[in-house]
């Protein structure tokens, strides 16, 4: 992997339009309140690069896929991960999302082999039988009144993280995604209160933080030592490639915390991101009766009555689109932030150290210059037969340059699999009069849950 070179020090002086200080005190209201709207007025209003001055700190907004590829990966050594990342830091200590440097490119070298697609393609029965035990526990649920699917989905891909990274049963521990919760909270109110309520204030967010983080130290320990003798050091998976890295470490509490950080951080950045991507899919399906059709259509085509499997992924086209499309919308990381560490320039505007830089994929996938009637849902501009004009950088759901995801094709087949077995066994009606609304948190989470009733397709 090759780590772009830091470009020389910045020239250019010109500095990206903004609201005006004396707005600072609605703009800090909006960022509690209202992140995505005020995100989206910014880039509405100033244009593609914005600049807002938040109490101590200085956010810069850009919103070009130009500016993306500058900031994500011509020049990433010149940016360390920013706002909310550094805050769950405290939570996930040094895995792969929040680590830098030297250490962030040895853990990448041991854990991205273990991600490549034709590994990935060895766990597709075990996400196909996720994917079909999740079709069983909704079908019982039949005419039974509104299903918790968030819950739903974030169950399944625990349990799909179980058995693809730990070949264990992450159901037996119910409290992970609930402590994962409490850790996104924390991470989320330190980051729009930008750090400035000290963390030793006993605040019952920092409270249920505190507890959360012992639960799931408690559970990882219980996962390593319940897999005990069972490593294996020929095995090429993601498990057995961190033991055996971190067994290498000197020091054994390193080693330790090490694998620590490593299986917390695979569990938060590998479940909610995916559950959130299917939650917004079956939202958009539910309210488009002909795409529902297509991809049933598909679904029974391609797979008539059996599970999926690895090679379905280049039949299940339409899937992948509708799949594409939610991920256009509703971008599961809907924003990436970045701290820079030396002047830089981006799009011509000159960017300080120590500035907060983000990148917003919700409002880059959302530019009208970019993408017709940017706010309909529309799966055919996915379309592989179709010649693609855009820019590369215009859709970015699974980030971009050194820090891309590591977990994209896991995700990606997880989700495919689960959408097409729904589509084709089963139909989830939204409940009427129940609001959808986007909650943006480290990830896009629907506000209060997706609440579905379940029906025989
Ligand atoms: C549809 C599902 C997913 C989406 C949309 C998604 C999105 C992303 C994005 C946007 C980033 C870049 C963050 C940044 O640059 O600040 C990222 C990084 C990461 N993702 Fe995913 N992700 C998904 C699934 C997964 C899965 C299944 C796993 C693991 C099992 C995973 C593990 C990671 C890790 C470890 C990183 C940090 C990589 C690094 O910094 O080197 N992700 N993901």
């Amino acid at each position: 992997m090759t780590v772009p070179r830091v470009r020389p020090a910045a020239v250019a002086d010109r500095v990206p339009p903004g609201p005006p200080r004396r707005a600072m005190p609605g703009v800090l209201l909006r960022l509690v309140r209202d992140r995505l709207g005020l995100m989206t007025s910014a880039v509405t209003e100033y244009g593609d690069a914005v600049r807002v001055a938040a109490g101590p700190r200085t956010m810069y907004i850009f919103n070009h896929p130009d500016h993306a590829k500058h900031v994500l990966a011509d020049n990433a050594a010149n940016y360390h991960k920013g706002l909310g990342l550094q805050q769950a830091r405290r939570a996930l200590g040094d895995g792969l999302l929040t680590s830098e440097g030297e250490l962030w490119r040895k853990q990448r070298r041991t854990i991205q082999p273990a991600f490549q697609s034709a590994r990935i393609a060895a766990q597709a029965g075990a996400v196909a039988e996720e994917a079909t035990a999740l079709v069983a526990r909704l079908r019982e649920r039949c005419g039974t009144g509104p299903v918790d699917v968030t819950g739903a989905l974030t169950g399944l891909t625990l349990g799909v993280l179980g058995r693809t990274l730990l070949d264990a049963d992450l159901g037996a521990f119910a409290t992970v995604g609930h402590a994962f919760e409490a850790v996104q909270d924390q991470a989320m109110f330190e980051m729009v209160s930008l750090s400035m309520v000290p963390t030793w204030v006993p605040l019952p967010k920092q409270l249920r933080f505190r507890r959360a983080k012992g639960e799931l130290r408690r559970v990882v320990d219980q996962l390593v030592a319940d897999r005990g003798p069972g490593w294996s050091p020929e095995a090429d998976d993601v498990v057995s490639r961190l033991v055996a890295s971190t067994r290498a470490e000197a020091d054994p509490a390193v080693g330790a915390r090490r694998l620590h950080d490593e299986l917390v951080t695979l569990l938060l950045a590998g479940h909610e991101t995916t559950a959130s991507t299917l939650g917004w899919s079956l939202y958009l399906v539910d309210r488009h009766p002909e795409v529902a059709r297509r991809l049933r259509d598909e679904a029974r085509t391609v797979l008539g009555d059996r599970p999926p499997v690895h090679d379905d992924l280049r039949r299940l086209t339409y899937t992948a689109m509708v799949v594409q499309e939610a991920m256009r919308l509703y971008p599961p990381v809907w924003i990436l932030t970045r701290q820079a560490l030396r002047d830089d320039e981006v799009g011509g505007y000159r960017v300080p150290a120590g500035s907060d830089v983000l990148v917003s994929p919700y409002t880059l996938h959302r530019n009208a210059a970019y993408w017709d009637e940017p706010d309909r849902f529309d799966p055919e501009r996915f379309d592989p037969a179709r010649p693609n004009e855009r820019p590369r950088y215009a859709y970015i759901p699974f980030g971009a340059g050194p820090r891309f995801c590591v977990g994209n094709n896991l995700g990606m087949m997880e989700a495919v699999f689960v959408l097409a077995l729904i589509a084709r066994d089963l139909r989830l009606r939204a409940v009427p009069g129940r609001a959808v609304v986007p909650e943006p948190m480290l990830s896009l989470r629907i506000r209060g849950g997706l609440h579905m009733t379940v029906h025989e397709a």
